[in-house]
């Protein structure tokens, strides 16, 4: 496996790049935005394709590279279901997979630094986000942080992994860069307490200044999302009622872009195609399936993902290869939803 933990040393935060092999996808956790060039650099110089940016919580001291990397790569952005985040296009619930070639992390909702904190486990590792730091824990006192929940996400989640699983967390400030769930629980001074209200009696009186980045990076880490009215504006978009009034035409072809997983949790579209938005490239391109399916039944390419980001970036990506025909569903299956729009199983 290719694993590297990086560094900005104006926040203290660590972000981490993962892959199978060189030459193969690559997933990053946590980048910072001016760290991104340099995250790239590392990408092309490993021989890697990201194709997944990920956010363990709605960071508070930083500007998240979520925006600037799905912008630059095409990659898709993903956070738990709790974020306040406008558009990530993907978002994962305890239990669930994020998943890329030869790398699948489970997820596991562990709030209370704030309610929309999640860790990540790997077979013999867990990112921790704020959520568990080393020989510390991330402060609850902003973004509806709870210090019983952050208790309970604590000794009922993370402690219960096994002792030697390596724990790599968003931040360190002293230079510590991992630790284990073991060392731990026997030397993190923050876990030395004999009750849950007594946690939350140490972290009500932290009274630390709030970060110097607030202000910035919350209302800033709030709209990563691709601006889709560039989309609508080119007239590449239907709104989820035009759609819905297009729904099983012959004229038209709509195109699940989402993963296996979220098609069954969310449901889709009666008479759509799946076609992952990871395989767009290839087709779209001269002989790809999608311009083969146009071409052969004239059909307009009508795309659809989640939250309408993946399929805006798709319509673009069909627009650029030649497709003229291709446009999405505006905020997705979201957006068809609340419409009340037909799904199927
Ligand atoms: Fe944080």
């Amino acid at each position: 496996m290719i694993f590297r933990q990086l560094y900005d040393n104006t926040s203290g935060t660590y972000t981490y790049l993962l892959a199978s092999r060189r030459g193969g996808e690559a997933l990053i956790i946590d980048p910072v935005l001016e760290r991104v060039d340099r995250y790239l650099q590392l990408v092309s110089e490993l021989d890697l394709k990201l194709v997944k940016a990920v956010d363990t919580h709605l960071h508070a001291d930083h500007i998240t590279g979520l925006g600037a990397l799905r912008d630059r790569t095409h990659c898709i952005t993903v956070m738990g279901e709790h974020t306040r985040a406008d558009v990530v296009s993907m978002r994962v619930a305890e239990g669930e997979r994020i998943a890329i070639e030869g790398v699948s992390l489970k997820v596991l909702y562990t709030p209370g630094h704030t309610d929309d904190s999640y860790s990540f486990l790997l077979a013999d590792r867990v990112f921790t986000g704020d959520t568990l730091l080393i020989r510390g824990t991330g402060r609850t006192d902003f973004q509806n942080g709870d210090p019983r929940a952050q208790y309970d996400s604590i000794f009922n989640k993370l402690m219960k992994l096994p002792d030697d699983t390596l724990v790599y967390p968003a931040h360190d400030y002293k230079g510590e860069t991992v630790s284990t769930i073991g060392e731990e629980k026997f030397f993190n001074p923050r876990l030395k307490v004999k009750s849950i209200d007594e946690y939350v009696d140490v972290m009500n009186n932290l009274n630390l200044p709030n970060p110097k980045m607030m202000d910035v990076a919350v209302p800033a880490n709030m709209h990563v999302g691709l601006r889709q009215a560039d989309i609508a504006q080119k007239g590449w978009a239907l709104s989820p009622a035009e759609a819905i009034a297009l729904c099983g035409e012959p004229s038209v072809a709509m195109i699940d872009l989402r993963e296996q997983a979220e098609r069954e949790k969310h449901g889709v579209i009666p008479g759509s195609l799946h076609a992952p938005y990871p395989d767009l490239q290839k087709n779209v391109s001269a002989s790809g399936m999608l311009r083969e399916l146009a071409a052969a039944t004239g059909r307009r390419i009508v795309f659809y993902c989640a939250y309408g980001e993946r399929s805006a970036m798709a319509v673009q990506a069909a627009q650029d290869a030649g497709l003229t025909s291709a446009c999405h569903i505006e905020g997705g299956i979201a957006a068809w939803k609340k419409a009340d729009g037909p799904l199927a199983r």
